[in-house]
């Protein structure tokens, strides 16, 4: 049995007032969550998370990372620092670094390289753009994606490693795949990885992420497949992100 992961990524959305209002709101309500639960925060606030969630359940992420361990690389983040703030996970290949800061498909893989090689698990995120889906190319983009990765880790890797499948037209519309949608994409990944390993097919844990919120949780999180979610705008509630983290 695959336990479910709820990671909330909060994006560029965040003040230190907002910060601490979130996380004690989560906190507050923690108690009867049986989820794995990550929030993703922006750089300047792990500091401040990793604080207030000393002694809790709750885990902390980063959004993305260089792959460089240190040196003249003006803005960005290696692993050590993502370490040096108590995370254990980071984000990596969001449709937002592909789209709009060009992260190649080998791009990504190298972070995820990197990730690992850190100690580090990987949220890797793969997903369709609507006219990708729409000229029937899903399944390709998606096998794209994964097999840079596979070629540059290897299968085993993926023990270590947590998919977040999110279609793109998904993101932050409101518009959210189906469930069956949602589904079948989860269930193409799981037999392409299968394809590889099968016992790593059963164990990695894929993720749903496009409008998740609390209306939609219980019935996408209801699917053989979906694995858990990874929440944008609904993880900036404390309460619509617990009740998401409450319908696994
Ligand atoms: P929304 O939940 O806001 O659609 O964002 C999803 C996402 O991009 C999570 O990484």
């Amino acid at each position: 049995m695959r336990q479910v992961i709820v990671a909330g990524n909060w994006k560029m959305n965040a003040s230190k007032e907002t910060v601490n209002t979130l996380v004690m709101g989560i906190l507050a309500g923690m108690a009867d969550v049986k989820s794995k639960v990550i929030v993703c925060a922006p750089a300047p606030y792990m500091s401040q998370v990793e604080a207030l969630i000393t002694h809790s359940q709750l885990n902390l992420g980063a959004q993305d990372l260089n792959v460089n361990a240190s040196g003249a690389f003006t803005g960005e983040v290696s692993a050590d620092m993502i370490k040096d703030f108590g995370a254990q996970y980071v984000i990596v290949g969001h449709s937002e670094r592909r789209s709009l800061y060009g992260e190649t498909d080998d791009v990504v893989a190298h972070k995820v390289q990197v990730a690992l090689d850190n100690g580090l698990t990987p949220l890797f995120c793969i997903g369709e753009t609507l006219d990708e889906r729409e000229s029937g190319n899903m399944e390709n983009v998606v096998s794209l994606q994964i097999q840079a990765v596979i070629d540059l880790v290897g299968i085993e890797a993926f023990k270590n490693i947590i998919i977040a499948y999110e279609p793109v037209w998904a993101i932050g519309t409101g518009v959210t795949a189906t469930p069956q949608q949602a589904q079948d994409a989860h269930a193409f990944i799981r037999s392409m990885l299968a394809q590889n390993n099968a016992d790593i097919a059963q164990t990695c844990s894929i993720l749903y992420g496009g409008s998740m919120n609390p209306g939609n949780a219980t019935e996408l999180l209801g699917c053989e497949d979906i694995d858990g979610g990874l929440i944008g705008g609904a993880s900036l509630k404390s309460d619509d992100f617990l009740q998401i983290c409450k319908a696994g």
